[in-house]
C-alpha cells in the first residue's frame, strides 16, 4: 500500500522467535515501501533470531526478559516504558509469543497490530499451523489484526490464505505462511496507520 509521511512513522517491534517479519519490516521500511522507520526491537529471549537480526541490521534491541518479571503487568509496563522512550507511535507483535495485558493495550490504542499463523478465528493461540495440520482444513493463511484483551481475538486489518498442500508438514506450511506474513504486515502497518490519520495515503 503506497503511503507518505511527512515524517516516517516511528514503530515499535515486539518478537519471541527467529525474527523473519521484523527483517522483512525494516526492509519494507529501507525501501521506501512504508513510510515508517523501526525505532525499537524488544525481545523477551535473549539471543533469539530477531535479537542477532536487529545488532545486524543496527536497530536498538531492548531484552526483557518474562522470566524476570513478577506478572505479565510489570512485563507490560516494562514495554511501554521503553516504546515511550523511543518515542515510538504504533507497535507490531512480529511473532511475540506471550499473552499481553490491557497495560500495553491502553497504552497504544488501536495501535498495536498482531500476525498470527492463521485465518483468524480458527486456531487461535500457540502453534496454529499444527492445529490447522490436525484438523485437515485444505486453506489455511495468515492473518494480520488489532490487538485486544482477547487472545487472538482483535479486529481484521488483513489476511491471505495459504492452501495446504498433499504431504505438508508443520515446518513446509509455515514456510509459505511466512512468505504471505511477509507481503501482508507492513501492508496492515500502513492501514492501521492511516486509519489513525498517522499516514495519509500517497494519492492523497
Ligand atoms: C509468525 O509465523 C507469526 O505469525 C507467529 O510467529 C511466527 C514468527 O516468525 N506468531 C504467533 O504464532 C503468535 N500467536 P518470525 O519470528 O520469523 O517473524
Amino acid at each position: 500500500m503506497a503511503s507518505v509521511a511527512v515524517r516516517p512513522l516511528r514503530l515499535g517491534v515486539m518478537a519471541s522467535g527467529s525474527g523473519s517479519n521484523f527483517e522483512n519490516l525494516v526492509t519494507a521500511c529501507r525501501r521506501g515501501e512504508l513510510a515508517a522507520e523501526v525505532r525499537q526491537l524488544v525481545v523477551n529471549n535473549p539471543g533469539c533470531g530477531a535479537q542477532q537480526r536487529a545488532e545486524r541490521l543496527g536497530v536498538p534491541v531492548g531484552v526483557l526478559d518474562h522470566r524476570g518479571f513478577q506478572s505479565r503487568e510489570a512485563l507490560d509496563a516494562a514495554l511501554v516504558e521503553t516504546f515511550r522512550s523511543a518515542a515510538v507511535e504504533l507497535v507490531v507483535m512480529a511473532g511475540w509469543m506471550r499473552i499481553v495485558t490491557q497495560r500495553l493495550i491502553d497504552a497504544f490504542p488501536d495501535r498495536l497490530v498482531n500476525i498470527h499463523p492463521s485465518l483468524l478465528p480458527s486456531f487461535r493461540g500457540a502453534r496454529a499451523v499444527e492445529q490447522a495440520l490436525q484438523a485437515g482444513v485444505r486453506l489455511s493463511g495468515c492473518t494480520a489484526h488489532l490487538v485486544r484483551l482477547e487472545v487472538d481475538g482483535g479486529p481484521i486489518l488483513i489476511q491471505a490464505a495459504v492452501p495446504v498442500l498433499e504431504g505438508d508438514d508443520a515446518a513446509s506450511l509455515a514456510k509459505r505462511i511466512h512468505r504471505q506474513e511477509h507481503r501482508i504486515l507492513p501492508a496492515a502497518v500502513a492501514l492501521a496507520a492511516l486509519r489513525l490519520g498517522l499516514l495519509q495515503n500517497a494519492q492523497g
